[in-house]
């Protein structure tokens, strides 16, 4: 964990923010979110910097028993948090990963990363879209959804790795190039 350029945020503010999701999900429901990522039945998905896991449980409905969902996040209480998920729903596809930018993954393992509201706190933007690449198929999704995506999408296109291919609201879905 001492290695970690970004730092996991404190348990109490991880906690807060886990509450806050429960109702920001009674108000907006994760699925539309997943469906607008064009996750399917039998995908693979990296659900990263996924926090409390919101989105990591509704990709695991829609990709089913032949996809699977790598919830990777930063911070150890997440992983807690969705263990506790997975038992009450009695899910079996999802595996967790704590990191703060490798996530051990083969190359060319993933048919979608969903990357919501997490984008701005990251340092070092660059590894994390380098390592995005290498766990992408060729010509799959990554979709951000984050403030300032203006600005981000300039930075994730400018790598050369990814292009823009639709913008539906507020997510932003990229293919990869290489
Ligand atoms: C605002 S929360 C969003 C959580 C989730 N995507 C959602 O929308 O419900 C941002 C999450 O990103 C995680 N995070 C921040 N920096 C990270 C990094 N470098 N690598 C992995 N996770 C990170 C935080 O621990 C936090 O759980």
């Amino acid at each position: 964990m001492e290695n970690y350029i970004d730092k996991p945020m404190k348990n109490t503010g991880f906690r807060l923010m886990s509450a806050l999701f429960v109702v920001r999900d009674k108000f907006s429901d994760p699925m539309k979110k997943i469906k607008k990522a064009k996750v399917k039945r039998g995908d693979y998905v990296l659900d990263y910097g996924c926090g409390p896991g919101s989105f990591s449980v509704a990709a695991s409905k829609v990709v089913g028993d032949s996809g699977k969902v790598f919830s990777a996040d930063i911070h150890p209480l997440s992983a807690e948090k969705i263990h506790k998920k997975v038992l009450k729903e009695a899910l079996n596809n999802i595996e967790t990963i704590t990191t703060d930018c490798y996530t051990g993954l083969k190359d060319n393992s993933i048919d979608v990363i969903i990357c919501f509201d997490m984008f701005h706190m990251v340092n070092d933007q660059q590894n994390i879209l380098k390592e995005f690449s290498r766990v992408l198929k060729p010509n799959a999704i990554l979709s951000l959804d984050c403030h300032h995506m203006k600005e981000i999408e300039s930075k994730v296109v400018d790598t050369g790795l990814f292009k823009l291919i639709e913008k539906i609201d507020k997510t932003y879905n990229f293919i990869k190039t290489i």
